[in-house]
């Protein structure tokens, strides 16, 4: 089995919708593939769909807790990251959340987020009216998904403004790690505020119906970032998924125009979407809990594996030609944009019906909406997508 010299990136490197041929390569010739990283430890790449259902499905041999794998015990300072916590503390959190995100619980955000889509898109044709192109990842795909967490969680209508500016310097990587680690306190500060306000007069968002359902145990704390891991594990995937969507569509005006006149067509497409554009690049790191082997490959214990979902669904064992767009395919149930098994994307059917509502919306308002001008992609990226998506109409 040949072994890489240096860690490669190829799994967070894309050209533009499509994988790179090396991750193709590694997926025919070596199904767990061994890269090594500085300071002489390896990552075990995983690319194919069978392999990287089988991982995500094995919680028994694979830990999302990397601390708690090699000894030093869990964050306890961060319990929101679901995607890095292991049961019984993972089950005991995600437990709470479920309910929230029933289909019969998210209906009741459907007409709101409805509102806030027109709203945005009311907001866009006053800037064109002014100044064309505009950028739809500015005035479209990034306050969707923040004014989305806003209904979900029960932020005051006369906030949102505010918690825009917190969910987009959360996500806004280029002003450096300090500037992160600020956006993450400030986002932490507001939502800790947020939640005491909510426990002294429980509004009807999730945060509200926790309070009133569990109040007595979780703390505000606990709470506060069980909300960021929402905004986190929400915000920048959705963005991306609505851009690289409209580029989509933009680009194959036929699929476009069936979106804008065929009530139901938009389920379809943006299933299949999800799968093509697999924005989260890699799931969450795994750690072999012990010395195990993958497809003869050996693992010691406390070793990391890495799934390429992009590697996943774009592999044949999943179906014909699925370097191709076919709305319809029968792929809904197993993809893995969203991952599988207990870690699987809780805001799966939020996130489904945001873009079910939105796209449409987006090409009723504008029949002649046309990509304008360069369209620069993310270079490396744990989630894909496009830096900016100039358009006019
Ligand atoms: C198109 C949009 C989205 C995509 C592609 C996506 C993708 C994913 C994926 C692949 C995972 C699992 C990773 C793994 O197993 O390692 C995940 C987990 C998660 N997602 Fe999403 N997601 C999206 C939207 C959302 C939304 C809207 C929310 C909430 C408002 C959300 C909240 C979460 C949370 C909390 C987890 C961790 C679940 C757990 O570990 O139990 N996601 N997402």
């Amino acid at each position: 089995m040949a072994e890489t010299d240096d860690f490669p990136l190829v799994q967070f490197m894309r050209d533009g919708f499509d994988p790179v041929d090396e991750l193709g390569r590694i997926r025919a010739e070596h199904p767990v593939f061994p890269m090594q990283m500085p300071g002489d430890q390896t990552v075990y790449l995983v690319t194919r769909w069978e392999d990287v259902r089988a991982v995500l499905g094995d919680h028994e041999r694979f830990s999302n807790d990397f601390a708690g794998v090699i000894g030093l015990g869990s964050n306890q300072e961060d319990p929101g990251g679901l995607g890095f916590r292991d049961p019984p503390e993972h089950t005991r959190l995600r437990r709470y959340l479920t309910p929230e995100f029933t289909m019969r619980r998210l209906r009741r955000l459907e007409p709101r987020i409805e509102a806030l889509v027109a709203e945005c898109l009311d907001r866009m044709e006053a800037k064109g009216a002014e100044v064309l192109p505009v950028d739809l990842v500015e005035e479209f795909a990034l306050p969707i998904p923040s004014l989305v967490v806003c209904e979900l969680l029960g932020v005051p209508y006369g906030e949102r403004a505010a918690f825009e500016k917190i969910s987009r310097d959360r996500f806004d990587l280029s002003a450096g790690p300090e500037a992160s680690l600020q956006a993450i306190n400030d986002a932490m500060t507001y939502l800790t505020d947020l939640v005491a306000r909510e426990r002294r007069d429980p509004g009807d968002g999730l945060l509200g119906q926790l309070l009133r359902e569990h109040g007595d145990e979780l703390d505000d704390r606990t709470l506060a970032s069980m909300a960021d891991g929402l905004l986190t594990g929400g915000h920048d995937t959705s963005t991306s998924m609505l851009a690289l969507g409209t580029l989509w569509l933009l680009r194959n005006p036929e699929q476009a125009a069936k979106v804008r006149e065929v009530d139901g067509y938009v389920v379809d497409v943006v299933e299949e979407l999800l799968r093509y554009m697999t924005v989260v690049q890699v799931a969450f790191p795994r750690f072999a809990r012990d010395d195990l082997e993958l497809h003869g490959v050996q693992i010691k214990k406390g070793e990391m594996v890495l799934c390429s979902l992009v590697g996943a669904n774009r592999d044949r064992a999943l179906g014909d030609d699925m370097d191709q767009v076919r709305p319809g395919r029968d792929t809904a149930g197993s993809h893995l944009a969203f991952g599988h098994g207990i870690h699987r994307c809780i805001g799966a059917p939020l996130a489904q019906m945001e873009m079910r509502i939105a796209f449409p919306a987006l090409l009723r308002r504008f029949p002649g909406l046309h990509v304008a001008g360069e369209v620069p992609f993310r270079e490396l990226a744990i989630v894909y997508g496009v830096k900016e998506l100039p358009v006019a109409w």
